[in-house]
């Protein structure tokens, strides 16, 4: 587990204007050097992931949180999950720090070690054929290491095709952890038929399934999900087609099954942001995804539509809590000497959660 002492923000810094904000950040960056490594999340916003020293979605932002050896400090713009995961992967003298430690993840909490115990033992007891575990990268640190501990990897939304095959070539049988919507839309793409995955309820007896249900299914898709993502819904696409003939309809694979097989292209934060910076001018998209890249998107080509797939504004609340004066704040406090909104894995936990990420980042 993380340690949990809760540093809060000072008084001081709730008063301070934009400017004063962005100009005591460049500061205290510039005089951190190269002590110091600043990795933003896409969701992020603006005045934040303008700071960052590497932007990208969660399989870059580990990549670099393990390659980036040399600098004292991490100061991770995300959410909780990403920063263990940083510290799960970066050197024994680095300091990983969440400006705030309230930026968690409503679908990584929705998997917790007692009930993912329990679901292993009733699988292990109905199945008689090897079950390899997967989780995505938005799980808990307790989670990625029950799946290290037990032979499987972690996986990213631009790698889950890959992981999920490999987990598939070794075991019988996969259980996917905990999003249920990118399990079954990367299980269906790799042809495995919607029939064979069944939906494990961590609040039902039995996850809800039958003994039958249980042996019948290639692979076990855990009950959580994005609560903003799951905000996009058919009738979007079919509306936003409407309204503009030939807009390219592109998701996010924590979005629904059916509205993933409505849209043209589904993929990561990365791939996204790829395909519209490459993207023609005077082309058109409609995102289903987090609104601050979307808005960041849209500002930046400004020669291309591009819209939410939904009106309603789908917001990250919990990214959205990484503000420039947690920023601000944290980096002032370094150059003090001290050291706040630590994020620290316990070394057990570690160890274990290590072999799960490290898995995914050697698989090819
Ligand atoms: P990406 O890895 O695609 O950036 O996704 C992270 C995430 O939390 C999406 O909700
Ligand atoms: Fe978690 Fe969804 Fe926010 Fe991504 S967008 S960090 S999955 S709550």
């Amino acid at each position: 587990m993380a340690t949990a002492t809760v540093d809060l923000l000072p008084e001081t810094y709730v008063e301070l204007s934009a400017p004063e904000l962005a100009e005591r950040i460049a500061g205290a960056k510039a005089q951190l050097g190269s002590r110091l490594v600043i990795l933003g999340h896409h969701y992020q916003r603006d005045e934040v992931v303008k700071f960052a020293d590497y932007r990208g979605d969660s399989l870059r932002l580990s990549q670099l949180a393990a390659s980036r050896q040399e600098a004292e400090y991490i100061v991770f713009c995300g959410v909780h999950f990403m920063a263990e995961s940083a510290d799960i992967l970066s050197g024994e003298q680095q300091i990983v720090i969440l400006p705030d430690l309230h930026a968690g993840c409503s679908m990584a909490d929705m998997a917790n070690l007692e009930q993912v115990e329990v679901c292993w033992e009733t699988l292990q007891a109905v199945n008689s054929g090897k079950i390899v575990p997967v989780t995505y990268i938005n799980s808990t640190a307790a989670i990625k290491a029950f799946v290290g501990r037990n032979g499987g990897a972690v996986c990213t939304s631009s790698n889950a095709r890959k992981i999920m095959q490999w987990a598939l070539a070794r075991g019988e049988k996969a259980l996917f952890l905990p999003d249920e919507h990118l399990g079954r839309n990367t299980g269906y793409r790799l042809g495995i038929p919607l029939a064979k995955m069944a939906v494990w309820n961590p609040q039902e007896e039995n996850g809800g399934l039958t003994d039958d249900a249980i042996r019948d299914a290639r692979v076990y898709l855990w009950k959580g999900h994005c609560s903003v993502h799951q905000r996009f819904r058919p009738e979007h696409v079919e509306r936003v087609r409407k309204a503009c003939p030939g807009i390219r309809v592109i998701a996010h694979p924590e979005c629904s099954w059916e509205v993933c097989e409505l849209a043209d292209e589904v993929g990561s934060t990365e791939y996204i942001l790829k395909r519209i910076v490459e993207a023609p001018p005077a082309s058109a998209w409609a995102v289903g995804t987090e609104i601050h890249m979307i808005r960041r998107l849209a500002k930046e080509h400004p020669d291309r539509l591009v819209v939410s797939l939904d009106d309603c504004v789908c917001m990250c609340s919990t990214m959205y809590r990484i503000s420039p004066q947690h920023l601000c704040w944290t980096l002032e406090s370094l150059l003090s000497g001290q050291v706040v909104n630590r994020v620290s894995v316990d070394p057990e936990t570690k160890r274990w959660a290590l072999d799960a990420l490290n898995r995914m980042l050697e698989i090819k």
